[in-house]
């Protein structure tokens, strides 16, 4: 089953890196549940953002979990870093690696729960197959590089697949979508199956980040009661 506790994890991404403690503490306090952290490495996406030693010092900062998105070329050797530096869930890219399986393994290993995603031109299929391995499915709703762009909704029938999937298998998943998820698309991300939602420019790009997380833990509530029905 998809796991039934609804999440908001703001991305750091929007944040403002002059004062990131004061930025995730204050998203902490807000009330969010996860710290959305995005590694790219100007290759695999054309943004460069940080590596582990940021994440290391925003462990420091926070008690909520950090929930680490690779969106890097090569993410099985840098697996250790990410884990060691504090990663609670580390997610990479299917589309980047020949083999999902040794690198779901690796992370597993490190004792760090284990995500995988694809960007919105690679099918779920990619990963579908290896669900009972996965602790989290990410559907990006943008495509993986920059914060701020446009929801795209044909993305749902996405989530919706991996929902209807976990549904049938004695497996406890977590669905996530990335991008573009604000005070539109979070109902409709949450109806398709979705229990956890970053949110970057929607929460951090704001003056109000408890009313923002607020908002869309509502939304993303009234979604699910409806999916349930
Ligand atoms: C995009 C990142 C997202 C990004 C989301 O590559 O993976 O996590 O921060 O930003 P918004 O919510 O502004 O679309
Ligand atoms: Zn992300």
């Amino acid at each position: 089953m998809v796991s039934k506790k609804i999440e908001i994890a703001p991305s750091i991404l929007s944040a403002d890196f002059r004062n990131l403690e004061r930025e995730v503490k204050a998203a902490q306090d807000a009330g969010a549940d996860r710290i959305h952290c995005d590694v790219m490495d100007g290759h695999f996406v054309p943004n460069i953002t940080f590596g582990p030693l940021v994440i290391e010092a925003v462990k420091k900062c926070v008690s909520i979990p950090l929930d680490v998105h690779l969106m890097i070329s090569d993410p099985q050797k840098y697996v250790r870093d990410f884990c060691s530096a504090g990663s609670d869930v580390l997610m990479f890219h299917a589309e980047a690696v020949d083999d999902i399986a040794p690198v779901l393994q690796n992370i597993k290993k490190q004792g760090v729960k284990t995500g995988i995603t694809v960007n919105p031109d690679y099918p779920v299929d990619l990963f579908i197959d290896e669900l009972d391995k996965i602790d989290q499915v990410l559907i990006m709703s943008v495509y993986a590089g920059f914060g701020g762009q446009k929801f795209m909704p044909e993305m749902k029938h996405k989530v919706k697949k991996v929902y209807t999937e976990v549904q049938k298998r004695d497996i406890t998943i977590d669905i996530e979508v990335d991008g573009g998820v604000n005070g539109n698309s979070a109902e409709e991300c949450a109806l398709s199956g979705a229990n956890v939602l970053v949110a970057g420019s929607y929460v951090f790009g704001s003056g109000e980040y408890q009313k923002r997380i607020s908002e869309l833990r509502e939304l993303a509530l009234k979604g699910r009661e409806k999916l349930q029905v």
